[in-house]
């Protein structure tokens, strides 16, 4: 693919921004935090769309000693409390669902960090005295995702419930610069192009099992705002329990794509063949992430899937930065009166 054809749909520049991930996680592993003071025994990560895509990931990652919960909504679970960490996620700072969650997190006197690139996040953390990680503007949010996960991972650190992985840190960030050299769109049988060819003109079906629900959830949500399609994911085991009745009788402009893992057990490779059986072998693309470590596995399948949806909407001739049914509804929103 020429760079003068992707200059052309491309007129925001992510292209540019999406070579930038690895340098981005880097600069985000520098940020630092100050720790809340009271004793944390569960986490809640609250964050919508592209904000709150780091805390699924963080948690597949983690796998975590104590309980931890994604938020995507206005208010948090009923069981938070003083020992509860809420992590609130915003890079515009002005989502509301998040800043609703950042206020019910007062109420509850949960420890509370903000992560954000300004806004009323800002402020709010500000005005309350509340730890807050600010990271650099100017980028879509969901370009913004090495920024916003890796400042989750300082906090994580800080608080002591991420400890002893610097090593697969520094063994994801070497993957995603090595993923990199192979994503650039003048590659002769660039991996994310082929891939964004097979299912160009379809509505891909992706299936993942863990550690990969993140991911497979990423991929889904880029190609519906970077390439402007719809697309559906579902995860291993729970699909085999009603998504594969009927399978078989697919429409014809369905794609699959199946995420697969060193960590699959027997028992779901078994579910994964089975149902990559009754798809049809034509119809099915078989993603990897690259790497030993699950960090590295997981990171390396965010940024592939990334590149696929990018070049995806390149084949489409749309532009992969705006979004502006988000945008629209958003401003709808702020025109009711604010409670
Ligand atoms: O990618 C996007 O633009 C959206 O999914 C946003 O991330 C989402 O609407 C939430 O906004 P923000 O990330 O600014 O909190």
């Amino acid at each position: 693919m020429k760079r003068g054809h992707i200059k052309e749909i491309d007129r925001w520049g992510m292209i540019e921004k999406l070579m930038r991930f690895p340098e981005m996680c880097e600069e985000a592993l520098s940020f630092r935090v100050e720790p809340p003071k009271q004793k944390i025994s569960r986490v809640v990560l609250a964050g919508m769309g592209g904000s709150g895509i780091a805390g699924d990931l963080i948690r597949d990652w983690l796998d975590p000693s104590i309980p931890m919960e994604t938020c995507k909504g206005y208010l948090l679970p009923n069981w938070v409390d003083g020992e509860t960490l809420v992590v609130a996620t915003s890079y515009s700072g002005n989502t509301e669902e998040t800043l609703s969650c950042f206020s019910d997190a007062m109420r509850r006197d949960a420890a509370l960090i903000g992560i954000t690139s300004g806004g009323k996040l800002e402020e709010e953390c500000n005005k309350f005295g509340k730890p807050l990680i600010k990271i650099p503007p100017g980028l879509p949010p969901r370009v913004a995702l090495p920024y916003l996960f890796f400042s989750t991972v300082v906090i994580m650190k800080e608080c002591g419930i991420v400890s002893r992985r610097d090593e697969e840190i520094r063994e994801s960030i070497k993957t995603l610069r090595e993923l990199r050299e192979k994503m650039d769109p003048e590659i002769e049988n660039n991996r994310a192009v082929v891939v964004a060819k097979k299912i160009k003109d379809t509505i891909p079906f992706i299936y993942a099992p863990p550690p990969l629900y993140g991911a497979a959830k990423r991929f889904k949500t880029q190609l519906n705002e970077n390439s402007k399609i719809q697309a559906k994911v579902e995860f291993f085991p729970e699909l085999c329990h009603n998504e594969i009745v009927g399978l078989g009788a697919a429409p014809k402009n369905v794609s699959f794509v199946f995420f697969r893992d060193v960590e699959e057990s027997e028992k779901m490779k078994v579910r994964i063949e089975f149902t990559r059986k009754l798809v049809g072998e034509k119809k099915a693309i078989e993603l990897r992430g690259e790497g030993k470590g699950r960090l590295s596995r997981i990171l390396s399948l965010v940024y592939f899937g990334d590149f696929v949806s990018f070049y995806l909407a390149i084949l489409r001739g749309v532009d992969p930065t705006p979004v502006e049914e988000i945008s629209e509804l958003k401003t709808e929103l702020t025109r009711l009166p604010q409670s």
